[in-house]
């Protein structure tokens, strides 16, 4: 049947998605799957229930691709989607959101608060402790992130992230080593992907860092003590499976130095797929190359 591979879209990490879904059209094809491109920012979606696509995988990132606004439209159309579902992708957008369903679960992630135009932000400067980041909740790819070093910067940091979400997240910086995790599956058959190390300059793994520069190194599988790898592919699984991920994601993971604590930064139920992304990195750890990975995940689509 007819493949749609979405890719575009309206958020702020268009570029990204523009980059991904150029990869996994090309893999798709190249497996003699007849895919075929779908801008969601181009075309109404309307549109899509006229091209006949048996099913599509969803190469979009942030808000209208990966926060289940589409997920719902496709729902309606009837069309079988890869990734997770309405709800799942919601929450998975939302950090903050993401950060209360893992508190409930134990799972650790980074203390928090939330910041809007009345809050006291020396406060939580004085409570988190510095430096602290601050970050929109809703964007991806380090979009508006500030790390914070001293209290006079936190009204900047703040008017930088609420200029994209309403609402704003700030959370304790953990000090340590930055993995990440990719997950394939559903449920009981959700499993993790060889862990990747991600050491970016000074520490900084920031949009250029992300896909532009060649100057992150990456280590996959990641030089780990067996108990600490387990353990951290252990919650980055049951993370995943706490928010009813379902097909593919990929979860970020902090390692605090002082006792090599893992803390669960966020999930992402629409990974990046650029030739710079790390779950085709993880993949490749496993012998699964670039085009076996778009046609596993497509496999998984579902309603
Ligand atoms: N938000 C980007 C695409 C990622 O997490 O890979
Ligand atoms: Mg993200």
């Amino acid at each position: 049947g007819k493949v749609g591979v979405l890719f575009g879209g309206r958020s702020a990490e268009r570029e990204v998605s523009i980059m991904s879904g150029t990869g996994v059209l090309a893999a798709l094809s190249s497996r003699g799957i007849d895919a075929h491109a779908f801008d969601p920012a181009l075309r109404s979606l309307a549109e899509l229930a006229d091209e006949g696509f048996d099913r599509v995988f969803i190469a979009l990132h942030g808000r209208f691709g990966e926060d289940g606004s589409l997920q719902g439209a496709l729902e309606q159309l009837g069309i079988p989607y890869t990734g997770s579902g309405v709800m799942t992708s919601a929450v998975g957008m939302d950090k903050i959101a993401t950060k209360m369903i893992w508190i409930v679960r134990g799972l650790p992630t980074p203390k928090y608060a939330i910041l809007d135009d009345d809050t006291d932000l020396a406060r939580v400067a004085l409570d988190l402790g510095l430096p602290l980041i601050v970050k929109p909740p809703l964007e991806g790819s380090t979009i508006g992130i500030t790390k914070v070093g001293a209290a006079s910067q936190m009204q900047a940091a703040y008017r930088l992230a609420a200029t994209f979400d309403e609402v704003v997240l700030a959370e304790e910086f953990v000090s340590g080593r930055e993995f990440t995790v990719a997950v394939l599956g559903r449920g009981k058959t959700a499993r993790a992907l060889p862990i990747v190390e991600i050491v970016a300059p000074q520490g900084n793994y920031d949009y250029q860092n992300k896909y532009f520069t060649d100057d992150t190194k990456y280590f996959c599988p990641a030089d780990l003590d067996p108990a600490t790898a387990g353990e951290m592919e252990r919650i980055a699984v049951e993370a995943y499976r706490a928010l009813g991920c379902e097909g593919w994601g990929r979860v970020d993971v902090l390692l605090r130095a002082a006792d090599n604590a893992p803390f669960l930064l966020e999930v992402n139920t629409s990974p990046g797929m650029t030739s710079h992304s790390l779950v085709p990195m993880a993949a490749r750890a496993v012998g699964i190359g670039y085009e076996a990975l778009c046609v596993e995940i497509l496999a998984s689509a579902r309603l």
